[in-house]
């Protein structure tokens, strides 16, 4: 097991205190969920940890690397190469085939296409079709194809199933638990959905301003 994500004392306000003295430690392997509701803070943490968002107060170590020191180039590799990011609404080219977009993110990274994810996420069938002629679930579990065929380290994934249907979201929440494992990677999932935190192996609460482990 190795420390993929240790930040230290993290603080973060807006127009408001949002939390102060935050710790958290992401470990190969894990998967965590960070429920809170909405409003707590839960993205911003989240980009905090991911490198979109310099905190006020604090430390971000991510992947041994003190992440807001970085240059622009270092973060942006950072990004390309190590870690996915899995947002509730997906950034994919509407006029394009499903396939080419899983491809451009894997052409990125030098990475092949993982065919039998495109199974698990039952998907094989929509991948000749535009991205605009899918439903939104279906655009979804292709954003995630693109993601995971990455080969990311870690995974942010922020209120990931928000969109999908019960069965649907159980589904997914599978497949990136079982890329977590097979690849010694970690995920960390930030929702206000209950039984989807409770499918990862750590839960943390983000309430009056702390992180608690519960
Ligand atoms: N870029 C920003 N500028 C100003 N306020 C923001 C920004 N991002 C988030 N906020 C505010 O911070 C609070 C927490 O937002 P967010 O982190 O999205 O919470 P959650 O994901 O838990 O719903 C909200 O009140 C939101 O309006
Ligand atoms: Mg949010």
């Amino acid at each position: 097991m190795s420390t993929l994500l240790l930040a230290q004392d993290i603080g973060h306000s807006f127009d408001y205190e949002l939390f102060s003295n935050i710790n958290f430690e992401l470990q190969s392997g894990e998967s965590v969920a960070i429920l809170g509701r909405s409003g707590s803070g839960k993205s911003t943490l989240l980009h905090i940890f991911s490198s979109f968002t310099k905190p006020n107060f604090g430390n971000v170590e991510l992947l041994s690397n003190t992440l807001y020191s970085l240059s622009t180039q270092e973060m942006e590799m950072i990004r390309r190469h190590d870690i996915g990011i899995v947002f509730q609404s997906h950034y994919l080219f509407k006029g394009m085939k499903a396939f080419d977009n899983i491809e451009i993110a894997s052409l990125l990274s030098n990475q092949n296409i993982d065919k039998s994810l495109l199974k698990a996420l039952q998907i094989e069938e929509t991948m000749e079709q535009r991205i605009g002629e899918l439903s939104g679930g279906q655009q979804q579990r292709v954003s995630i194809a693109r993601v995971l065929s990455k080969k990311p380290k870690i995974i942010f994934a922020d209120e990931p199933t928000g969109n999908l249907d019960k069965e649907t979201a159980r589904l997914v929440m599978n497949v990136l638990l079982k890329y977590t494992k097979e690849h010694n990677s970690a995920l960390l999932l930030v929702t206000h959905d209950e039984e989807m935190a409770k499918m990862c192996e750590k839960k943390y609460l983000l309430e009056d301003k702390k992180l608690t482990q519960f």
